[in-house]
């Protein structure tokens, strides 16, 4: 099978085309003949090392989170999907830049939802970016309805979601950032109450709110952008960790401070969910698939590249010019 994949870490030039043995389901699995991949920024990071070396077999490690096809193939024990079904899923240990993957079925879902069928194209960029936005804001961020939210990184896949989320979900004024004045009016025609650009956020954020800036904070960044949402939350409000797009050094955070200021720090990590709740992964990607099927929320992506452009997309996400959901193609 046709496979983009990595032997070794580094810029985009490590990615290669490869033809690779197609995969053979275990009890629990399904193999899914893969329309369309998600790119997401933790694949630049597990291209990049941040992950370790490749480790797959033969040495090659194929990038890939999520995707939407169909099941080629059944493992033994499996029954509740078949043959030919149209699914999006979830790939915690990635292999979604191929024709073919193997899927734990705790994280695939159906598209023949109680809502209608959903388009593969529309459904290949939910499965790992749903899921996180669910649990930023309700699990981690504990977001309560009428609260005011600031989303670091508004434009792209995680943060477009959110904002999405964040309507169904009844808060109240949802703020942005984004790192370049290009891409305020893109944010801004999203959906947001206003789009600032990232440097200075703060103090514009504080005049706009009178000074009492926000409940929740979602900040995929870190470093100096994360010490500075601290300074703009509201009594009892939260900042959720889930990214450090800036590869800052690791920031400490001071427990007398957060107490003396009614300030909280949460995380989030799907692949510690993956491990520790899966379930939870498939309930949100069921609710989103569902959401989608109703007409509720858009797949929001902007680029559909072929697989052979597997690098182009890596670079658009890189380098900050990415809006929306971008996707390769693999038929
Ligand atoms: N913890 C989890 O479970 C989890 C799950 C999914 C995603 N994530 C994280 O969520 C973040 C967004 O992921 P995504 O896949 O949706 O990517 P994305 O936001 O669609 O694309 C990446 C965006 O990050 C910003 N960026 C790139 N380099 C940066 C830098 N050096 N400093 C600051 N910002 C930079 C750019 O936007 P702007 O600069 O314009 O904002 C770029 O467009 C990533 O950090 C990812 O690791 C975490």
């Amino acid at each position: 099978m046709r496979a983009m994949g990595l032997r070794g870490n580094g810029g985009v030039e490590v990615l290669e085309e490869l033809e690779l043995p197609e995969p053979v389901p275990t009890a629990g699995q399904v193999v899914v003949r893969v329309a369309f991949a998600g790119v997401n920024f933790a694949e630049i990071q597990h291209r990049r090392g941040e992950f370790g070396a490749p480790d797959g077999p033969g040495g090659v490690d194929v990038p890939g989170l999520e995707v939407a096809g169909t099941i080629e193939a059944l493992g033994p024990g499996v029954s509740e999907l078949s043959v030919g079904e149209p699914v999006a899923a979830y790939l915690p240990a990635f292999g979604g830049y191929a024709e073919l993957v193997t899927a734990d079925t705790r994280f695939v879902r159906s598209l023949r939802t109680g809502a209608g069928e959903v388009d593969p194209a529309a459904a290949a960029g939910l499965p790992c970016v749903w899921p996180t936005a669910f649990g930023l804001l309700r699990d981690a961020g504990r977001l309560r309805e009428g609260e005011d939210i600031l989303i670091h990184s508004a434009a792209g896949g995680v943060g477009s979601a959110a904002l999405q989320l964040t309507r169904e979900l009844g808060a109240g004024r949802v703020y942005g950032t984004v790192g370049s004045a290009e891409k305020i009016p893109y944010a801004a025609e999203l959906g947001y109450d206003q789009v600032f650009l990232r440097e200075g956020f703060a103090q514009r954020l504080t005049e706009v709110t009178g000074g009492r800036g926000v409940d929740l904070v979602l900040d995929p960044v870190g470093g100096p952008v994360r010490e500075r949402s601290l300074s703009v939350l509201a009594p009892f409000g939260r900042a959720v960790a889930y990214g450090d797009l800036g590869r800052h050094k690791q920031w400490t955070a001071s427990v007398w401070d957060l107490w003396k200021g009614n300030r909280t720090i949460a995380g989030f990590n799907i692949g510690d969910l993956a491990r520790r709740a899966p379930e939870r992964i498939g309930d949100y990607l069921s609710e989103a698939l569902e959401l989608l099927a109703a007409g509720g929320i858009r797949p929001g992506v902007t680029q559909i590249l072929p697989l052979a452009e597997a690098a182009k997309a890596h670079e658009l996400l890189e380098t900050g010019a990415a809006r929306g959901k971008i996707l390769l193609s693999l038929t």
